[in-house]
């Protein structure tokens, strides 16, 4: 297959898709816009933060598969894609303990205020009381919303800190998951609604969807208590981000976020500033899935998809 990878992908791999007989155009800084040009003669698609546009999908003259390097498929037309007989594919669970660590990260700076206390001295201000007051991770409350790979990943962090584990009860839990809550001790409420009000902080854990769509809504926001902890590694599009301004503003609630809803559609650009310099906001570039060990296994899948996508019967097709 001829094959464009349109975002950085480790050169190994790159590599084996070429000793498997592929052909690889790497050009990692193509932008969403630059994507309709670019696709002309390819067969397949490699992506990960550029969006992969509707016009992109109908201005490609042979592609039959994008995969995207990352779990959600939400920056991908899809309708446009299976009107075109395109098949997406997605590569779920690869990045789960990169982005588990990144949430992580964010809990331990909010409540520790460490981006403030690294800026203080680098501005040559030493000001230790200013920062005597955080409340440790040990004996809080951590909702997770969201039992998947990666909120079960993120659980079993936040509880080897001492947290403890609440969930929202559903009776459609797989086994596994069950288990594996279980043994963190996790404590399942009845609602979203009880989980927010119980909880001293509530990590999103949940795929772009429009069940999901400002899942944190005014609503919700409200039953959370005064200076509760948010944290969202996975989509900007479930967070009323006005709502979350105000309740900021009003009720100290704080923020780690590492997803806006309105991202740049090729990895370099800026986000809504009212979130990225709020005081109350810890925010990252949605980086959640950016260490080596999560890029090379997502790229490992990667191969492993587009040879089974080569060998397999049409009907067949990952
Ligand atoms: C995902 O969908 O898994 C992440 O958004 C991945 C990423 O940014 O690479």
């Amino acid at each position: 297959m001829r094959i464009l990878v349109a975002d950085a992908f480790p050169e190994e791999y790159r590599a084996e898709l070429a000793a498997h007989g592929h052909h690889c155009s790497y050009e990692p800084d193509t932008t969403a816009d630059e994507l309709a040009t670019s696709l002309a003669g390819h067969d397949a698609l490699v992506v990960r933060s550029t969006a992969v546009t509707a016009e992109a999908i109908e201005a490609a003259d042979s592609l039959r598969l994008v995969i995207r390097a990352g779990s959600g498929t939400n920056t991908i037309d899809r309708d446009a894609a299976g009107r075109h007989g395109v098949y997406v594919c997605n590569v779920p669970g690869r990045n789960a303990i990169a982005v588990a660590e990144l949430t992580m990260g964010l809990l331990l700076a909010l409540d520790r205020n460490i981006p403030d206390n690294v800026a203080d001295l680098r501005a040559d201000r030493w000001d230790k009381k200013r920062y005597a007051r955080a409340r440790g991770i040990h004996g809080r409350k951590v909702g997770v919303v969201g039992l998947g790979r990666i909120g079960l990943t993120f659980a079993e962090r936040a509880a080897s800190f001492g947290a403890g584990v609440h969930a929202v009860a559903k009776p459609d839990r797989d086994e596994r998951t069950l288990e594996r809550a279980h043994a963190l001790g996790t404590v399942f409420v009845d609602s979203l609604d009880e989980l927010a009000r119980t909880c001293d902080v509530l990590s999103f854990h949940v795929p772009a969807t429009a069940d999901t769509r400002m899942l944190l809504d005014r609503h919700l926001l409200a039953q959370l208590p005064p200076g509760a902890i948010v944290l969202n590694t996975s989509r900007g599009d479930i967070v009323d981000e006005d709502a979350l301004i105000e309740a900021m503003e009003n009720n100290g609630v704080r923020a780690g976020l590492d997803v806006y809803a309105d991202e740049p559609s090729s990895g370099t650009g800026t986000v809504d500033s009212r979130l990225a310099k709020h005081p109350n906001v810890y925010g990252t570039h949605h980086i959640g899935a950016s260490t080596e060990q999560a890029q090379h296994a997502v790229a490992a899948e990667v191969v492993r998809i587009v040879t089974a996508f080569t060998t397999a019967e049409p009907s067949e097709a990952p």
